[in-house]
C-alpha cells in the first residue's frame, strides 16, 4: 500500500507544493513561473480554489495570505514559497532556506510619518503603528530608542492622523500613499524584494526536483540591487 503523504514528511510521489499569495506577489511571480514552465491550470483571481495544479503537474499551488507563506513553508505544509522579504524576515526563518533574490515587488520598509512633525516634537517614547513589530522592534533598539509598538494589519497610514500612532514602519514603494496621507518617509529599515523560500528537510529529500525549480528560476530573475 502506498504510504500517505504527511505535512511533515515530504514524498517524492507528489507533486511540489508552492506557497504563493494572490495580487502583488502573484501578479509579479507569474510571469517568471511562467517562463520556466510552471502554469497554473487557474488563476486564483478567477478561481475560489486554493489548491491549484501546475500545467505540467510538477508543482501544485498553494493560494495563502502573504503573512503566511513562511509557516507553511516552515511546517512542511508546502515545499516552496514566494515571500517578500518584510514579511520573511518579521517571521525569522527558522527552518527556511532562501535560495533567491527574485528582484520583483521590489519596495523599502520605513518609518514614517506627520510632514508637518519635527523629529524634536515627537515624545520620548514614541508610539510606532506597524504591521511589522519584530522588525521595528530590532530597527529602534539597534540604536538605543524606546518605542511603543501599536500591531495593525493594514492602512498603517491612518494611525498618526487619529492620533493611534506618532510614527508608523511600513513598506513603501511610489510614495504616493505616504504623500496622499500627509505622511513623509522619516528613515530606511531596508530594501525589500520578493524571496523564493524552500523548506530545509525537503530540500534535502527533493533535492533534484527543487534544486531544478531553483536553478531554473535563478536564471530567469534579476536579484534587486
Ligand atoms: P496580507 O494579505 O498577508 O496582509 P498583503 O496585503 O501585504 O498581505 P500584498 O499587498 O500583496 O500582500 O504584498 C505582498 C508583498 O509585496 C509584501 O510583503 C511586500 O514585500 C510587497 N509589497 C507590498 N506593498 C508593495 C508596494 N506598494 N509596492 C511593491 N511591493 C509591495
Ligand atoms: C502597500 C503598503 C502601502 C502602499 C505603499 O499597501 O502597505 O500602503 O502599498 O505603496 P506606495 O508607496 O506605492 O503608495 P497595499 O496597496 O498593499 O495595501 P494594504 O494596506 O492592503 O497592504
Amino acid at each position: 500500500m502506498a504510504a500517505t503523504p504527511t505535512a511533515d514528511v515530504p514524498t517524492t510521489m507528489t507533486p511540489l507544493r508552492f506557497a504563493l499569495s494572490k495580487g502583488r506577489i502573484f501578479d509579479d511571480t507569474l510571469p517568471l513561473l511562467e517562463s520556466i514552465g510552471l502554469v497554473p491550470a487557474e488563476h486564483p483571481s478567477t478561481s475560489r480554489k486554493l489548491r491549484i495544479p501546475s500545467t505540467d503537474g510538477r508543482v501544485e499551488f498553494l493560494i495563502v495570505r502573504a503573512s503566511d507563506v513562511p509557516t507553511y513553508v516552515q511546517h512542511g505544509g508546502a515545499e516552496l514559497g514566494v515571500v517578500g522579504k518584510d514579511v520573511l524576515s518579521e517571521h525569522g526563518g527558522e527552518g527556511l532556506l532562501e535560495p533567491l533574490d527574485l528582484g520583483i515587488a521590489t519596495c523599502r520598509l520605513m518609518v514614517a510619518g506627520p510632514a508637518d512633525v519635527a523629529p524634536s516634537e515627537l515624545p520620548a517614547r514614541p508610539r510606532i503603528a506597524t504591521k511589522f513589530p519584530a522588525s521595528a522592534r530590532k530597527h529602534f533598539a539597534a540604536s538605543g530608542r524606546q518605542v511603543e509598538l501599536v500591531k495593525l494589519y493594514g492602512s498603517m497610514e491612518l494611525a498618526p492622523l487619529v492620533g493611534l500612532a506618532d510614527l508608523i514602519v511600513d513598506v513603501v514603494d511610489t510614495g504616493s500613499t505616504l504623500k496622499a496621507n500627509g505622511l513623509e518617509p522619516i528613515e530606511l529599515i531596508a530594501k525589500i524584494s520578493a524571496r523564493l523560500v524552500v523548506n530545509r528537510a525537503a530540500m534535502k529529500v527533493r533535492h533534484a526536483e527543487l534544486s531544478d525549480i531553483v536553478s531554473q528560476l535563478d536564471a530567469v530573475c534579476t536579484p534587486s540591487a
